[in-house]
């Protein structure tokens, strides 16, 4: 997969992107990661990629252009073009599957009050992480990628961990635990010591049950 960024800060990117399993997936191209600042997309000697709204109000709006030049330069088949924003459709792990299915994605970051209105005719769909309001689509352009990266083929060593994960089957997770069996007197249930793979199992999936009832009975709905 090839993601592409457009941003105005392409440095906010380095940390989350040159480490831990995102970058091992790089590493084994599974993924590559291109950020474009939006400013070398501009035409003025400013290199302007906001301006005051027209109507009036408070605030800038970012310009459409530099995002309209810049898509032009990286356009290629297979690519999905999606705009980060809090009016879009709230991304879930079913959106993080579905992403990950796509040859390219590309991430638009917003900034200031928000994108001129047109850059909607240049997209596919628009995502939003939640419901508040962040500075810009940096985070949840972050947020996207490492949801859709770990879900790539041979990028996780165990690719059952993702079978089990919490909105797999719409239940959340089972508890884990690991050494020492007794710490300061909290017990690891018995159960996971007995080495019986079919009772841990069943225990495990009951538990699952139990946890997402008591946090998340809207996904037991979903079944
Ligand atoms: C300050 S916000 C603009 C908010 C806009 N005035 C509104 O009320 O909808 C600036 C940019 O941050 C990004 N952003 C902020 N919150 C977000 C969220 N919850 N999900 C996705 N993107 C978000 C978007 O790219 C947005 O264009």
């Amino acid at each position: 997969m090839r993601i592409d960024i457009l941003t105005i800060f392409p440095k906010m990117f380095d940390a989350v992107l040159n480490e831990s399993i995102v970058k091992r997936a790089q590493k084994k191209r599974k993924v590559s990661i291109y950020t474009h600042d939006l400013r070398d997309f501009t035409s003025d000697k400013h290199r302007k990629v906001d301006d005051r709204p027209f109507g009036g109000g408070s605030g800038m709006v970012m310009r459409v252009e530099p995002i309209y030049n810049c898509l032009r330069k990286i356009r290629r088949s297979g690519q999905r073009v999606i705009l980060l924003c809090p009016k879009g459709k709230r991304f879930k792990q079913e959106t993080a599957r579905r992403l990950s299915g796509y040859k390219n994605l590309v991430f638009i970051c917003g900034h200031y009050e928000g994108i001129d209105e047109r850059v909607r005719e240049l997209i596919h769909e628009e995502i939003s992480i939640g419901d508040y309001i962040l500075t810009g689509g940096e985070l949840p352009a972050m947020v996207l990628a490492d949801a859709v990266i770990r879900l790539l083929p041979g990028v996780l060593g165990d690719k059952n961990s993702l079978n089990f994960e919490s909105f797999e089957g719409n239940l959340l997770e089972y508890p884990h635990y690991t050494r020492p069996a007794d710490f300061i007197g909290m017990k690891v249930p018995q159960v996971l010591l007995s080495g019986d793979h079919e009772k841990i199992a069943r225990w495990r999936k009951q538990e699952s049950l139990k946890t997402t009832k008591k946090r998340r009975n809207d996904l037991l709905c979903k079944h």
